[in-house]
Formats: structure tokens, sequence, C-alpha cells
């Protein structure tokens, strides 16, 4: 049987990459077979266009172009056999990230995205995507928090994030059955709580 694809999301700061971990550890128990990846990434390449994407200032389309290069090469390599193998992917961002980032962040429009995500997924989507929801302001606190050198996206202002964060909630409230907003102000326990009450629908 084919596993199951979950993407998580978020501003920057939302908190996703612990529940990343956690989600990942939470469907083991469950008995199934789980690769934990992310976007950009989760291949060599993609990583080292990762590496690119974090670092290196571009033309926004370049960039646009670049995170469906890395994408093209995740779903070849990794996503869709791992799928096909009955195993389960947990990834740490996808394509909304792409529309929430480089479409609202950026400004991108919005059918040159459709245009890309036609072309490298042919209709493929998640079957659930967690967003990771809280206002500009507590995310910015909690990544100062950090105390880690923050990338080319991270440096971004309290505006983009906004923008960002407007495209995420506005995707959910277009595809609601796949889209689920988790209230990202909420303690670590009560979201993993959210979290098993959403993906044991699923499993
Ligand atoms: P991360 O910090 O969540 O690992 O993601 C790296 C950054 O890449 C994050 O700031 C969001 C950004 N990003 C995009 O701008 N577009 C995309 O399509 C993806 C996957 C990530």
């Amino acid at each position: 049987m084919r596993g199951k694809f979950i993407t998580l999301e978020g501003i920057d700061g939302a908190g996703k990459s612990t529940h990343h971990a956690w989600l990942a550890g939470f469907l083991k128990s469950r008995g199934k077979e789980v690769v934990a990846t992310r976007e950009p990434g989760g291949t060599p390449l993609g990583e080292k266009l990762r590496a690119l994407l974090l670092s290196e200032p571009m033309h926004l389309e370049t960039e646009a172009l670049l995170m469906f290069a890395a994408r093209r090469e995740h779903l070849d390599k990794l996503i869709l056999p791992a799928l096909a193998a009955g195993k389960w992917i947990v990834s740490d961002r996808f394509t909304d990230a792409t529309h929430a980032y480089q479409g609202g962040g950026r400004g991108l429009a919005p059918e040159k995205i459709a245009m890309l995500e036609n072309w490298v997924q042919a209709g493929f989507q998640p079957d659930l995507t967690l967003v990771f929801d809280l206002p500009t302001n507590i995310a910015c606190e909690r990544l100062v928090g950090t105390g880690n050198a923050p990338d080319r996206f991270e440096k971004e202002t309290r505006e983009f994030f906004e923008r960002v964060r407007h495209v995420y909630l506005q995707r959910a409230a277009t595809e609601p059955d796949r889209i689920k907003i988790i209230d990202a102000t909420q303690t670590i326990e009560k979201i993993k709580n959210v979290l098993e009450d959403i993906v044991s629908n699923i499993c």
C-alpha cells in the first residue's frame, strides 16, 4: 500500500522543527516506516541547492526555479519511490512554502508558481499539511532567542513574514481538508496532543 506524505509549514520561528522530529517518532510508534526529510534539501544535490538558497543573493525567479529544481530531485530520488514502497514521508516544508515565501513574501506572480508546480508535480500534493501559525512578533522573538546567525530568509522584515503568514492562512482556508492550522503559541505538550488527534485520522 502507498505510504502517506505529510508536510509541515509555517513562518520561520514557528517551532515546526521540534514537531517534525516528534511526528516522525510518533508515526514509527504506530508501526509506520517513516522517512523524515526537508525542503529545500532532502537529497545530496538538494542540500547543495539549499546552501545556495539560504546564503546567496539572487533574483526572485532564480530563487523559485532553484526551489523547484531541488523539489524535482527530491520527488524523483526520495519522495515518490519511498511512498511507492509503502513508507510515510514527513517533510519539513514543500510547495506551500513556495506559494507563501516566493509568492507572498517576494511577490512572485501566482501563475508563474502554478506553472512550475504543474510541471514538476503534475497534480501530486501532500496528503496532509500542518501549518504552524503564530503572530510574526512572537516568531521574530523566538528567532532572536535562538542566538543562531540568521539565514537569508530569517533576515527578512516583519512585513515580509506577515505576507508569508497571510498566504499560508489563505491556502488553509481554500483547502481545509488537506491543510490544518496549528496554533503554535500553545505549549509543546498541547501541540503534540493536537498533532496526535489530526494524524490519527489518517493512520
Ligand atoms: P527552514 O528554515 O524551515 O528549514 O527552511 C528554509 C527556508 O527556506 C525558510 O526560510 C523558508 C524557505 N523556503 C522558501 O522560501 N521556499 C520554499 O519553497 C521552501 C521549501 C523553503
